[in-house]
C-alpha cells in the first residue's frame, strides 16, 4: 500500500483526452504515499481542472514560470532537483518531439532539461500520430537518452479508431512507478567513482591537463544512484551538475584526487576510476608567473600515482573498474592493462576521429572481466552509463556470491 512512501514524484500533464485520468493517477500515487508536485501545460487545463488535481495532490498546481513569483511557491531549478521521478502522463505527440529537441518553452519541458531524475513518458495519442515516422524517431531518441516509455497501449481510442496509442491506464502507470523505486539492487552498497580531469599546476596560472568532460562518470553516477547506491563522486575541474543524491567532492590534481579517494575508500563496496588522471605532473610549482623571457623552456614531469593500481592492490579491495581509451589494438592493450592493474574490470573504448570518448555525448564500449566480455552498443553516455552500471552490477555479484546462479 505505501510503496511508494516519501518518494516525491513530479507529474507533468499534457494536453490530451487521457488528461483525465491523471486525476486518478494521482489519487493512486498519494494513495502509495509518494508526495505528488502537478505540473501542466496549458493545453492540459482544457482538458482538466488545474483546481481538481490541486486537491486530490494536497500541492499548488504549477503552470507557468511566473507563479514562482510567490515566495511560497519554490523556482524551477528546486522544481527540477526535487523530484525522484518526473512522470509526463499522458505525454502527447508534440510535448515528445519538444523534449526530443530540448525546448524550454513552458515550464514542464524546461524542468525536463533541468533535471538529473529519471524521466518517464506515458504516451497518449491517436495510432496515426504515434506510428508516424516523426514520433517514432522521436520515440527512440528520447530513449537513447535514459528516458523510458512507459506504454502505449494497444486498443480503442478516443477518436474511434483503434490500435497503440492508449495511455496505460492509471493502475498500470503505478505499478511501473513502483518497479522503477523497487529494482534498487544496489541499496545499501557504496560505490565511489572518480571523474573528469586533473589538472596539474605549472605556476600559479598555468597547469597540464587534458581534455576529458567527466560526462562518463556523472552519467555513471546517476546510473548507480538509480540502482540505490548511495555514491561518492570524486571530481576533477568540470561544469556539470551533480547528480542528485551523490555526494561530490571537488579535487583539482591527481595528489588531491588520490587522498580523496583514500579518505572515503574503506567504506565502498565498488570503486569506478572513471577519471582522465594526468600521468605526470611538474616536478616543482613555480610560486610566481613564469616569464616568457626565454627562448625554450623545459619542465620536469614527474609521475602521477595510479590511483586505480593502488586501489586494486589494497588490502581488501572493493570491486574496481576502470576505463581504457586506445586508439588501436583495444582489446589487447585494454586486457592487458586490466591484468597489469590487477582491476576486475576494464571498460574499452577506441578513441580517434569517428569514435565517441572524451568531450563527446556518445560512446561504445567493450567491457572485459576475467573470462568474459561484453559489448555496449554506441549511445549516448547516460544510456550507455546504465548498461555499464548494470554489467558492473551483475559481475560484483557474481564475485560476491560465486556459486550462486547471477
Ligand atoms: O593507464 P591508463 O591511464 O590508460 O588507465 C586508465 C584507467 O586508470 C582509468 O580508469 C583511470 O581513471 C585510471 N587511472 C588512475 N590513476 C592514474 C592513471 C589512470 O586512476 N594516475
Amino acid at each position: 500500500m505505501l510503496e511508494l512512501n516519501g518518494k516525491r514524484i513530479l507529474l507533468g500533464i499534457t494536453g490530451g483526452i487521457a488528461a483525465y485520468k491523471a486525476a486518478e493517477l494521482v489519487r493512486l500515487l498519494r494513495r502509495s504515499n509518494a508526495e505528488v508536485q502537478v505540473v501542466m501545460t496549458k493545453a492540459a487545463t482544457e482538458f482538466i481542472t488545474p483546481l481538481t488535481l490541486q486537491t486530490l495532490s494536497g500541492r499548488t498546481v504549477r503552470q507557468d514560470f511566473f507563479d514562482a513569483n510567490d515566495e511560497a511557491t519554490i523556482g524551477h531549478i528546486d522544481l527540477a532537483r526535487w523530484a525522484d521521478l518526473i512522470l509526463i502522463a499522458p505525454a502527447t505527440a508534440d510535448f515528445m518531439a519538444r523534449l526530443a529537441h530540448g525546448r524550454a518553452n513552458d515550464l514542464l519541458s524546461t524542468l525536463c532539461l533541468a533535471t538529473t531524475a529519471p524521466i518517464a513518458l506515458a504516451p497518449a495519442m491517436n495510432r496515426q500520430m504515434w506510428l508516424n515516422p516523426a514520433t517514432q524517431t522521436n520515440a527512440s531518441l528520447l530513449q537513447t537518452r535514459g528516458v523510458t516509455l512507459w506504454g502505449p497501449a494497444e486498443g480503442e481510442q478516443a477518436c474511434g479508431e483503434t490500435g497503440p496509442g492508449r495511455m496505460l491506464e492509471p493502475a498500470a502507470l503505478l505499478s511501473q512507478a513502483v518497479k522503477q523505486f523497487s529494482h534498487q539492487p544496489l541499496a545499501g552498497q557504496s560505490v565511489l567513482l572518480t571523474a573528469g580531469p586533473t589538472q596539474e599546476p605549472i605556476d600559479p596560472v598555468r597547469f597540464i591537463g587534458n581534455r576529458s568532460s567527466g560526462k562518463m562518470g556523472f552519467a555513471l553516477a546517476q546510473a548507480f544512484i538509480e540502482t540505490g547506491a548511495q555514491v561518492h563522486l570524486i571530481a576533477g575541474p568540470v561544469t556539470l551538475a551533480t547528480p542528485r543524491g551523490a555526494t561530490r567532492i571537488d579535487v583539482a590534481t591527481a595528489h588531491e584526487m588520490q587522498q580523496q579517494v583514500s579518505a572515503h575508500l574503506s567504506r565502498c563496496n565498488i570503486f569506478v576510476a572513471c577519471a582522465a588522471v594526468a600521468d605526470y605532473r611538474p616536478e616543482t610549482v613555480a610560486a610566481e608567473k613564469i616569464k616568457k623571457s626565454r627562448e625554450q623552456l623545459a619542465l620536469t614531469l614527474i609521475k602521477n600515482p595510479d590511483i586505480l593500481a593502488e586501489v586494486a592492490a589494497s588490502a581488501t579491495p572493493p570491486f574496481t573498474v576502470g576505463f581504457a581509451a586506445e586508439t588501436e589494438q583495444l582489446i589487447k592493450h585494454a586486457q592487458e592493462k586490466r591484468r597489469l592493474k590487477r582491476v576486475d574490470m576494464i571498460a574499452a573504448n577506441l578513441v580517434g576521429a569517428e569514435q565517441g570518448g572524451f568531450e563527446r555525448d556518445e560512446n561504445a564500449l567493450t567491457v572485459l572481466w576475467e573470462g568474459g566480455r561484453k559489448e555496449l552498443p554506441m549511445a549516448r553516455k547516460e544510456k550507455l552509463a546504465q548498461s555499464l552500471a548494470a554489467t558492473i552490477i551483475e559481475r560484483y555479484y557474481a564475485k560476491k556470491h560465486p556459486t550462486e546462479n547471477p
